[in-house]
C-alpha cells in the first residue's frame, strides 16, 4: 500500500475532544480506484478533493454506498476497533445489491487498520468520544447513460466524534411515508435511503418530534427501524426487536446488544412488533422502554412516542431500572476496553506506522 503523508497535521487547529460530529475530517484518507474490471493499488494520502465533473454517474443514478464504524482509545491510549469484519461484510452486501464490485478484505480491512494507525492522534479520549470512520464507494465514471458504471472509487475517511443524540428523544410512529419496501434496498447502506428519509423526518421535526419510527410499507402496522437506528421495545421484562429482512439494516449494535442481553439473562426476542401491541401495552402500563440503537450513539432512549393524535409518555426509569442504560454501559465498556470482552469483539490496532 502506498502512503503519502501530510506535511503539516491539521491537529494544531482542531481539538478532537471538542469536535462536532463529522465536521473535522482527519489528515489522511484511503483511496482506491476500480476500472477495467479490477481494483488498483490503495493509496493513503492527505485528505482533500478529487477531480470529478458533475457528470459523475453516482450523482445521477445513485450507485453510492457507505459504512459507519468507530475507533476508540482507552486510558492508556491504546486504540481499538469494534467488530470491523461485520462492517466489511455489510459493505459488500450493499455493493452486491447496488450492482457494484466487491472489495477485498485486504483493501478494506488492511487499508482501514493502516489509516487508523497513521491518524491515531485524531482519536479523542474524553468519555463518550471516538473517531468516526466512514468507508464509502461510489460510481466514478463520467457519462449520462442510465446503466451500471464501469468505474468506482473506494474511500475511507475519519473524523473525531462527540456522542450525538444523547438526550431522550420525542419520536413519531410514521404512518404514511416509507423508508424501505420488500425486495428493495432498505437492508443496504446506499445513499438514497438517507436522502429519501430527510423529508418525512423534516415533517416530523416540524410537528415537534426529533425522529420517526419507520413502519412496514404495506400496512404501517409493524415497527421496522427508528431514524437511522434499529429499534428495541421493552414490554414487561421482555425486550423485542424486529428480525432483519430486506427492509431492515442488520445493525452491528443491534446484533451486539442481543448477545449482551442474552449473556446477562435478559429475555430478548427477535419478533415483529406491532403498533397495536405497543399501544395496548402502554394502556395496560407494561410498556417500559423504547430505544434506538446504532454506532453513532450506541443507544438512544425515547421519552415520548407519538402515534396519530396521541402521545405516549414513557416511564422515566432510573439507570438501575432501565435495560437501555444497562446495555449501553455494558457495550460501551467492551468497546472502550473498560470491561472484559467475552465475545472477542474488540480489535487492538498496534502502532506500526507512526
Ligand atoms: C438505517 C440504519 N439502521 C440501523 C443502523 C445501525 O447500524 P449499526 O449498529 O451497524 O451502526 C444504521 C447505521 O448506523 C442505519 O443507517
Amino acid at each position: 500500500m502506498k502512503i503519502d503523508k501530510i506535511q503539516h497535521s491539521k491537529l494544531d487547529t482542531v481539538d478532537p475532544n471538542n469536535s462536532a460530529f463529522g465536521v473535522n475530517i482527519s489528515d489522511h484518507m484511503l483511496i482506491c480506484e476500480y476500472k477495467d474490471g479490477e481494483w488498483g493499488e490503495p493509496v493513503i494520502m492527505p485528505y482533500g478533493g478529487l477531480n470529478y465533473s458533475p457528470a459523475l454517474m453516482s450523482i445521477h443514478y445513485g450507485q453510492a454506498i457507505f459504512e459507519g464504524m468507530k475507533a476508540y482509545k482507552d486510558k492508556n491510549h491504546d486504540v481499538f476497533l469494534f467488530r470491523p469484519e461485520r462492517n466489511f461484510e455489510r459493505f459488500n452486501k450493499s455493493a452486491e445489491r447496488m450492482a457494484m464490485p466487491q472489495i477485498s478484505r485486504e483493501i478494506f480491512l488492511e487499508g482501514l487498520y493502516a489509516l487508523i494507525d497513521l491518524d491515531r492522534d485524531w482519536i479523542p479520549t474524553k468519555q463518550g468520544t471516538s473517531l468516526y470512520i466512514r468507508p464509502t464507494m461510489y460510481a466514478s465514471e463520467e457519462m449520462f447513460s442510465a446503466r451500471i458504471s464501469n468505474k468506482y472509487t473506494f474511500a475511507i475517511m475519519t473524523s473525531p466524534a462527540n456522542s450525538y443524540y444523547d438526550k431522550p428523544l420525542k419520536i413519531k410512529i410514521e404512518d404514511y411515508y416509507t423508508r424501505a419496501v420488500d425486495g428493495g434496498v432498505g437492508f443496504t447502506k446506499c445513499a438514497g435511503n438517507y436522502g429519501a428519509s430527510f423529508y418525512p423526518t423534516l415533517l416530523a421535526n416540524k410537528a415537534g418530534f426529533d425522529q420517526v419510527i419507520w413502519t412496514d410499507s404495506k400496512e404501517h402496522k409493524y415497527f421496522e427501524e427508528s431514524g437511522t437506528m434499529n429499534v428495541m421495545v421493552r414490554i414487561g421484562d421482555i425486550l423485542y426487536t424486529p428480525p432483519t429482512s430486506t427492509t431492515i439494516l442488520s445493525g452491528v449494535t443491534r446484533n451486539s446488544l442481543i448477545s449482551v442481553a442474552k449473556h446477562h439473562n435478559i429475555d430478548v426476542r427477535e419478533e415483529r412488533i406491532s403498533v397495536d401491541d405497543v399501544v395496548r401495552a402502554y394502556k395496560e402500563g407494561t410498556l417500559k422502554e423504547i430505544f434506538g440503537c446504532g454506532t453513532a450513539v450506541v443507544i438512544n432512549r425515547y421519552s415520548h412516542v407519538g402515534y396519530k393524535d396521541t402521545i405516549m409518555e414513557l416511564p422515566q426509569l432510573t439507570d438501575e431500572e432501565s435495560y437501555a442504560a444497562f446495555l449501553k454501559k455494558q457495550l460501551v465498556g467492551i468497546q472502550t476496553n473498560q470491561l472484559e470482552d467475552p465475545f472477542g469483539w474488540r480489535l487492538k490496532i498496534e502502532k506500526q506506522l507512526v
